[in-house]
């Protein structure tokens, strides 16, 4: 869609004035008061070129474009050409872009470059709980901002499968499991077997040279140490699939720590060359103290690697595989101090692409007081949320109407919608209250009433008996029917959307969407209160229902990015 700074640029350039189009475009400007018009351009540059006051030179340029159907008004201020653009143009356009076939809101700023989002992230053998919501989803929508902005994205789970704890499961499996407990359920099994080394361990330390010797074994390739800890990964990932499709995401890569055991070799040599490493207490660290961030731990004294390692060849292995642009880690405020010694132990390796890799924190969620069951020592389970969040939804829409068709499947978009809303609602950084009341409400700034408004779109078109494509391809839209206050409020906030999404995609920050989309839904409602949609006059009604179609195209593909669905009716 047409961008308005250019646009107007396209009117002001002339030769004369000595600047190409793109450099006007980045001169105008947005006054703070709507009064000065929707944008405005400062002439103060051209003085110099033109030998007149400024102005002059803005009542000039304003005389010369003022005639131009795409303004409404133009008038000089002082030195500044002040534009108020014509609304049905700007209506006109917007629609004429939205309902064009296709997806809509991105751009294709991305082409040719490559990210890499490393996200979700968990450790096998462990439950899939509550706090691994954050960098499922957040990461999630992060590689969907990516995509929609036109870049190659490679989402990446760096499953935590890998290190001395797998020693001790297999120990611990080996003295005190059953193949038949395992398999039945394989997480809260493996995590009883690990809870239960510890204790004994306590009593018998000698436990623990022999974990030590058996994850020697494992890395060394043993065939039976090998294939147990292959099931316990297999078992793992079923259960983290579950959840994955449940939540509708996927993976382009598995590639977690094991993935990356055998490049562990060339880096500790590289780290020596570089004289970066030295002893300590028997491990190998590379010393951080001048820049403020303690030893990272490259080898313990027993010669075994450490995440921090295996995060540094990992990096490396993605610049030679992906030759990423960014390489991107959705990870837990709780891991800043080992990102930071990570990027910097990359400087000092002399990786200037270091710059590129970007540690994208969140704080963390906490659970209300009684809200799910945390009784002594049992973890909530994400998919025992989830499951939870859609039982809830369906008592909520079964009370509203009892017979409403697919009552299954919306209650399942409608409840998951929800929880992943919510995660996404708050600035990434800032701690979170988990709260039902807050994730399930219809009226609020939920997802539940994005879903809503999305679908009482849908309803609206319904009744009319037209669908988004015929509006869109229908030839004419009388905009001057959308005039009206809220009609041009709600086409402001939806002509506002790409960019809402580049700036998200730019700052990591997805709740930049969601906010917007609260907005745009509120705007969209108030715009359905205050005007009779379906009149009988067929132009005006033929009008009003392109700016709902649009809308209701606008706020799916808005919550796709979110890896929300949209139902067409609730
Ligand atoms: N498995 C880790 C954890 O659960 C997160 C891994 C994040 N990714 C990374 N490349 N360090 O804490």
């Amino acid at each position: 869609m047409v961008d308005l700074k250019t646009l107007i640029a396209e009117r002001i350039y002339d030769e004369s004035l000595g600047l190409e189009a793109a450099e006007i475009a980045s001169m105008i400007e947005v006054p703070q008061d709507e009064k000065m018009g929707d944008f405005a351009f400062p002439c103060f540059r051209l003085a110099k070129t033109l030998r007149k006051a400024p102005p002059l030179i803005a009542a000039e340029i304003a005389e010369r474009i003022s005639g131009e159907e795409c303004f409404a008004r133009v008038q000089q201020v002082n030195a500044y050409v002040n534009v108020f653009i014509d609304r049905e143009f700007v209506t006109g356009e917007l629609l004429k872009d939205i309902l064009s076939e296709g997806e809509w809101g991105g751009c294709n700023d991305g082409e040719g470059k490559t990210v890499v989002v490393d996200f979700s992230s968990p450790n096998i053998a462990k439950p899939f709980h509550i706090g691994h919501i954050r960098s499922t989803v957040i990461g999630n929508a992060i590689c969907n901002l990516y995509r929609k902005t036109g870049y190659n994205v490679v989402g990446v789970n760096h499953l935590g499968d890998y290190g001395t704890q797998f020693g001790k499961m297999i120990v611990a499996y080996r003295k005190w499991g059953s193949e038949e407990e395992l398999e039945k359920e394989p997480i809260k099994a493996l995590l009883g077997y690990y809870t239960k080394f510890h204790v004994e361990a306590e009593k018998h330390p000698e436990l623990n040279d022999e974990a030590r010797d058996t994850f020697v074994r494992l890395e060394n390739g043993e065939p039976e140490e090998y294939a147990l800890w292959e099931k316990f990964r297999e078992l793992s990932l079923e259960e983290f699939n579950r959840v994955y499709r449940m939540l509708g995401i996927t993976f382009d890569s598995y590639a977690g720590e094991s993935f990356y055991s055998d490049k562990m070799p060339a880096v500790i040599e590289e780290l020596k060359d570089k004289g970066l490493l030295v002893k300590s207490e028997g491990a190998n660290i590379v010393d951080l103290d001048e820049y403020g961030l303690g030893a990272a731990l490259i080898t313990k004294s027993d010669g075994s690697s450490l995440y921090a390692t295996r995060d540094i060849a990992t990096a490396i292995y993605r610049k030679n595989h992906y030759d990423f642009y960014k390489n991107i880690y959705v990870v837990a405020s709780q891991q800043n101090l080992h990102f930071k010694q990570w990027k910097k132990v990359l400087e000092l390796m002399g990786y200037e692409w270091e710059k590129d890799c970007i540690h994208v924190p969140f704080g963390l969620v906490s659970l209300e007081e009684g809200t799910m069951s945390t009784r002594h020592g049992r973890v909530v389970f994400l998919e025992d949320v989830l499951n939870n969040a859609v039982e809830k939804t369906r008592v909520i829409m079964e009370e509203k109407n009892a017979d409403m068709p697919e009552l299954d499947e919306i209650s399942r978009e409608v409840g998951i919608g929800a929880v992943i809303f919510q995660e996404l609602s708050n600035n990434r950084i800032k701690d979170y209250v988990f709260s039902w009341d807050k994730v399930l409400n219809f009226d609020g700034e939920t997802g539940p009433y994005v879903q809503y408004t999305h679908a009482r779109a849908c309803s609206v078109l319904r009744k009319a008996g037209i669908t988004e494509e015929e509006l869109g391809a229908s030839a004419e839209i009388k905009t001057e029917y959308l005039t009206g206050e809220s009609a041009y409020a709600l086409v402001k906030l939806l002509y506002q959307i790409p960019q809402v999404i580049t700036d998200a995609a730019v700052k990591y920050e997805p709740s930049i969407l969601t906010r917007h989309l609260v907005d745009v839904a509120q705007s969209f409602n108030k715009f359905y209160h205050d005007e009779h949609i379906l009149v009988d006059d067929e132009e005006e009604r033929t009008a009003k229902l392109a700016l709902v179609a649009a809308s209701k195209k606008a706020i799916r593909e808005c919550l796709a990015i979110l890896g929300i669905k949209a139902p067409e009716r609730m």
